[in-house]
């Protein structure tokens, strides 16, 4: 090693034992706020047991950083099944015969121990999935991820809560309602970012004809308009496929919403409160948002727009890591890492806001787009199959942008999400957008 290599080591080593410390530290803060029994049960038949996400983090873990990375034995060969996402999903994993409380803990810590010594051993070099720390990269984002699965859990949870956190601050910005974005080729994706995850590589050219885009996600106050106006009730707004799933599941308003004389509420980690006009939408599906934006005369922008507008620097032509530069978030710049139990209202953070003057896509609301999940041209499987390449298809919409439950280390403004377009239990939200006519 040359003297300038040992201490950008030594500084990975420590990024890498504070990302693992972050995430642990929030696993804890889910999963002790809650009794035994409320970690064994299962409180949606849409999500594990929270004791299930608990051992899974260990044993992924385990996996990816003691024995591939570490060449050591499995510590407890037989529980492997159990903790395997494919094996049995999320439904029947409540009747398997999983690792109580105690000893799901006591095994994450165990792992986690044995981690941090393999990590000061590293050289964080050498084989690609030592480079830069990406294995280590990737179990922080993974357990970050879970996390993020785990306050779903708790959202759906009956009872009183569990959970608190300060609200955001009001905002009283007046912006322009939407903002042009020309049109041209902008880089999308990456090769640079280095624990980028599969679905997000390589950097390719993409041409995005012009477009208009919110500048801003779409507020409580707007998506009650939709739904003063007989928004649920018109066919004309809905896809066929939309239109089918709103009546069989006899949609009305978004998940958690409901109706108290002429007011809505709405429960959020089990408290019933007033909807707050200016907060971002929360807990729609796709097919409402995109019910919504066709009744608004709009659409849903597709993921190349979203990230031509949240990363492409018209100054320079290159693409940005996040909307305001190549700065790790701060608290200034998004509402990331679970800070608040949230979005903020519609306006906020303007200095997270991009060079064309879009606001909050990262932090506060996942943002359906209107794309398929599908691999970028030259997508490579990397380092397992189960993460990105079994998803791709046309039954899974992408979201973009993290939200208010999303790490810092688990957000970019390459990374991709996806779920299907019924699903509302997860903290989405949108922005609608529209083609501008060129003559
Ligand atoms: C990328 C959020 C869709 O939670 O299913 C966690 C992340 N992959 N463990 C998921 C993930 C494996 C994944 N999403
Ligand atoms: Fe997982």
């Amino acid at each position: 090693m040359t003297h300038t290599e040992l201490p950008s080591a030594e500084a990975l080593r420590e990024r890498i034992a504070t990302e693992l410390l972050t995430a642990r530290d929030r696993t804890a803060g889910l999963t002790d706020c809650v009794a035994d029994h409320e970690l064994t049960a299962q409180h949606s038949p849409l999500m594990s047991p929270l004791v299930w996400d608990l051992a899974h983090i260990g044993n992924q873990e385990e996996l990816w950083l003691l024995r591939n990375v570490g060449g050591r034995d499995p510590m407890h060969p037989e529980i492997d099944p159990l903790y395997d996402a494919f094996e049995h999903p999320r439904s029947e994993r409540p009747s398997l015969p999983l690792l109580p409380p105690d000893q799901a803990r006591a095994y994450a810590y165990e792992v986690r121990g044995r981690v941090l010594d393999l990590l000061a051993a590293s050289p964080l070099e050498g084989t690609p999935l030592l480079r830069d720390g990406f294995a280590f990269g990737l179990i922080a984002q993974h357990e970050q991820q879970h996390d993020e699965t785990m306050l779903i859990t708790h959202q759906l949870r009956r009872g009183a809560a569990a959970l608190v956190a300060p609200a955001p601050d009001p905002c009283t910005a007046e912006l322009p309602a939407e903002v042009l974005i020309p049109g041209g080729p902008f880089t999308m994706g990456t090769d640079t970012e280095p624990w980028a995850l599969d679905n997000e590589r390589p950097a390719h050219q993409v041409d995005v004809p012009a477009f208009r885009l919110d500048t801003t996600p779409v507020s409580n106050a707007a998506y009650q308009r939709f739904i003063a106006d007989g928004g649920y009730q018109d066919s004309r707004w809905w896809t066929p496929e939309g239109w089918e799933h709103r009546c069989r599941a006899e949609l009305t308003a978004p998940l958690f919403w409901s109706r108290d004389g002429g007011q809505w509420l709405r429960r959020r980690f089990g408290t019933v409160e007033p909807v707050p006009g200016e907060e971002p939408v929360l807990h729609v599906s796709w097919y409402e948002a995109d019910a919504y934006a066709r009744w608004a005369g709009r659409r849903l922008p597709t993921e190349a727009e979203w990230e031509k507008a949240a990363r492409h620097d018209p100054a320079t032509g290159r693409s940005r890591r996040y909307p305001w530069g190549d700065a790790e978030p701060g608290p200034e710049h998004a509402n990331l890492g679970q800070r608040h139990l949230q979005p903020a209202p519609v306006g906020s953070y303007p200095a997270g806001g991009s060079p064309y003057g879009v606001r909050q896509l990262m932090g506060d609301v996942w943002e359906w787009t209107a794309s398929d999940f599908r691999p970028y041209p030259g997508f490579r499987a990397w380092p397992y199959r189960e993460y990105s390449e079994v998803f791709f298809g046309p039954e899974y919409k992408v979201l973009r942008g993290g939200c208010f439950a999303v790490a810092p280390v688990a957000c970019r403004g390459t990374f991709r999400n996806w779920d299907y377009p019924i699903r509302r239990q997860i903290f989405a939200g949108f922005r609608t957008a529209r083609t501008v006519d060129v003559d």
